[in-house]
């Protein structure tokens, strides 16, 4: 059936009703409920739990454990989108249109971790397509450096924390990253870049365990064993142009970085 409400329209509508007290859902014909109160069978007595055998609580999944159980099983990238792809621990994966997993090429010697897919991103299942992405592709090639380049020295590989588009664009919260980061981190693993570039206070939470960005910029710290460069998101270099020369530093210190290992 076509709906204008889409999900999580649909989950906020249905927690009014909740709230408002609605017990029953009603169909389209109306029913006189007081003519069958006599007819209707007297519902069957509810069965009192046994205090001791039933959990108080629904028994949660782990879903940090499951994460990090398939990740490890992950022996290859394409082994890692699909173990990414079947896991369920995240309920904003429900509200996304497409699984966004990377880009670029996996030989790259940089790999780019960013935050989510936005809309543009979520539209059409690649990382970094819409204005950011495009001020991003101009940033690298300014320092010589493609998605699309076969040369390792010459590209890049792009992933986020989470592949899926959060609601409304909002920003990843800590668990939702923390429960991703086994993927990330078997990612990298996978990728094995020797200059990782962490896009905005999303990936460096998850893989630094800090924030911080405007302080941590343009600073080398070392992580999943190598060199890890903090960068403030192309998102906020369009809406803050001034600090688009500070970017430019830190993009020249990466270039530099290159040079030097190479
Ligand atoms: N912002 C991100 O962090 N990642 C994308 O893929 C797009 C926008």
């Amino acid at each position: 059936m076509d709906s204008a409400v889409d999900w999580y329209g649909a989950k906020a509508l249905l927690e009014w009703y909740v709230e408002l007290g609605v017990v029953d859902a009603v169909g389209d014909k109306a029913i006189d409920r007081y003519a069958l109160a006599d007819s209707s069978p007297k519902p069957a007595r509810k069965a009192v739990p046994d205090p001791v055998a039933t959990p108080v609580e629904p028994v949660r999944r782990n879903h940090g454990a499951e994460a990090l159980t398939r990740a490890e099983a992950a022996d290859s990238l394409e082994a890692l989108a699909e173990a990414m792809r079947g896991f369920d621990g995240l309920e904003l994966k429900r509200g996304a249109r497409n699984f966004v997993f990377a880009e670029g090429n996996p030989e790259a010697r940089v790999m780019i971790v960013g935050e989510a897919p936005g809309a543009d991103e979520d539209r059409v299942g690649r990382p970094f397509v819409g204005r950011a992405g495009q001020l991003l592709d101009r940033m690298l090639a300014a320092i010589g450096l493609s998605r699309d380049h076969p040369d390792p020295g010459r590209s890049v590989y792009i992933t986020n924390v989470l592949p899926w588009r959060p609601p409304a664009n909002r920003t990843p919260t800590p668990d939702e990253a923390a429960i991703m980061l086994p993927f990330v981190r078997r990612h990298i693993a996978l990728v094995d870049p020797d200059v990782l570039i962490l896009m905005g206070n999303t990936p460096c939470g998850a893989l630094l365990g800090r924030t911080g960005i405007l302080r941590m910029r343009g600073t080398w710290t070392i992580a999943e064993d190598r060199a890890v460069m903090p960068m403030t998101h192309p998102a906020y270099l369009l809406r803050n142009p001034a600090a688009k020369r500070e970017a430019w530093a830190d993009l020249l210190e990466i270039q530099a970085k290159l040079r030097e290992t190479a």
